[in-house]
């Protein structure tokens, strides 16, 4: 189930709902949405360094969606090539792409219009349009050469997949031997009701589609990751309208997961 779209949604109307979901916060992050979205969350429940997001435009910043800190796994090298598979604003992206260097390259994919075109901006306000390229297109079949990539980091999106399987078989096909992956996500600590999976909203929300943490260690061991680890947790959800909509008790968290794929 937990792998599957919610009971009588098909893929496309899936997707359109997610799509149009980050429109909205690509439109006006401040509206309402069952997730907290900016800086400031980043750096209190994430751990984001405050001063160092203060440096990035706010463009990017204010959209950031994500619910854990895939820059903090482990270090981005001067001259990698990382791609975010579903940058929304790219916040996560600039601050690899600073860490890349001007020998390195960071690349952005998205499916959402508005996402995209808020990533281009906060890549040319923060002088990065150099090494920063922003694609259309979905992490199922992302538009990228096989092993292409040192990195792939990721966060808040694993979720929104009715497919991790296909998501994960992607990224090891894009990741170089040797290569990470380092990824934020939201787990579930108990499985939740087939209401709670089966309400879109709640999907687009990042919670829906969320897994339990020994699916997400199987799926990615299955794709032929090793050295699967969670490194972190957050508790992305406090106090957001998610959490008074589905339990007090909704026991969903925010992970960082490291993993790489053989060399
Ligand atoms: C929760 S937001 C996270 C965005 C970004 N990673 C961040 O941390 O701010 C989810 C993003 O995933 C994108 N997305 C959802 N499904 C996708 C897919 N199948 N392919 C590519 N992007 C997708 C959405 O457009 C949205 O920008």
């Amino acid at each position: 189930m937990a792998a599957c779209a919610p009971t009588g949604f098909d893929v496309h109307t899936l997707r359109d709902r997610v799509r149009e979901t980050y429109d909205r916060v690509a439109l006006d992050p401040s509206g309402d949405f069952h997730f907290h979205r900016g800086a400031t969350y980043a750096a209190s429940h994430l751990g984001y360094d405050a001063d160092e997001l203060a440096t990035l435009p706010r463009v990017s910043t204010d959209r950031f969606a994500g619910v854990g800190n895939p820059i903090a796994i482990a270090p981005i090298l001067p001259g990698e090539v990382v791609l975010d598979h579903a940058c929304g604003a790219g916040m996560d992206l600039l601050l690899a792409a600073r860490r890349v260097g001007p020998e390195g390259r960071a690349i952005g994919v998205d499916m959402t219009p508005g996402m995209r075109a808020k990533a281009r901006e906060g890549a040319l306000a923060a002088g990065l349009g150099g090494r920063v390229q922003i694609l259309d297109g979905v992490y199922e079949s992302l538009p990228l050469e096989d092993e292409s990539v040192d990195v792939v980091i990721s966060n808040g999106v694993l979720n929104l997949a009715p497919d991790k399987r296909v998501v994960l078989a992607e990224i090891v096909r894009v990741l170089r031997p040797g290569g990470r992956l380092q990824l934020a996500d939201v787990i579930v600590q108990r499985e939740l009701t087939l209401v709670a999976r089966s309400n879109p909203e709640l999907w687009a929300a990042c919670i829906g589609g969320a897994l339990p943490e020994a699916e997400l260690l199987g799926f990615s061991a299955e794709a032929g990751l090793v050295d699967g680890r969670i490194t972190a947790r957050f508790d992305a959800f406090a106090g957001t309208s998610a959490e008074v909509k589905v339990s007090k008790d909704l026991r969903v968290q925010g992970v960082s997961f490291f993993a790489r794929k053989p060399a």
